[in-house]
């Protein structure tokens, strides 16, 4: 608990659909502060990187694929349990299994399409803000 700060990744698949402001509606309803932004079109250099820890899995090349077929937007997201509120907003990864009224639950088209990336703790959070901001580039807001 107490504050926090979670990376989230608005996938190719929602900007493709034009829904980026629904899920930012989602997220400050939640009460997560929104410290940094920015649109980008990853690498597939950096989308491996990103997602290096999921190398040896059978997902991997369609993961790097999709993450790299347009452009995505990163955010830092702060505020108290920051980490397990923005996973709880997006809702379970399998799909068909988030919870109804989740980001998820309402645009996900498949468990690869799954609309949002969040952190999913401490150490991974830091490591995936770090990969995408300097420290200059995240506003306090507080
Ligand atoms: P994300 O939170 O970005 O972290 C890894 C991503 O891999 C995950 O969301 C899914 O979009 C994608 N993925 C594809 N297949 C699987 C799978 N079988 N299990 C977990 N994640 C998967």
């Amino acid at each position: 608990m107490g504050t926090e700060r979670t990376l989230s990744i608005i996938k190719p698949d929602a900007v493709q659909r034009n829904i980026i402001g629904d899920i930012e509606t989602r997220i400050e309803d939640a009460g997560l502060l929104i410290v940094a932004a920015k649109m980008l079109r990853m690498s597939r250099v950096q989308a491996g990187n990103f997602y290096e820890m999921h190398q040896k899995k059978s997902f991997y090349d369609d993961l790097v694929a999709f993450m790299t077929s347009g452009p995505v937007v990163v955010q830092v997201l702060e505020g108290d349990d920051a980490i397990d509120r923005y996973r709880k907003v997006m809702g379970a990864t399998t799909f068909g299994d988030a919870e109804p009224g989740t980001i998820r639950a309402e645009h996900a088209t498949s468990i690869t399409k799954n609309a949002v990336h969040g952190s999913d703790s401490k150490k991974n959070a830091k490591r995936e803000i770090k990969f995408f901001f300097a420290e200059h580039e995240i506003f306090s807001r507080t």
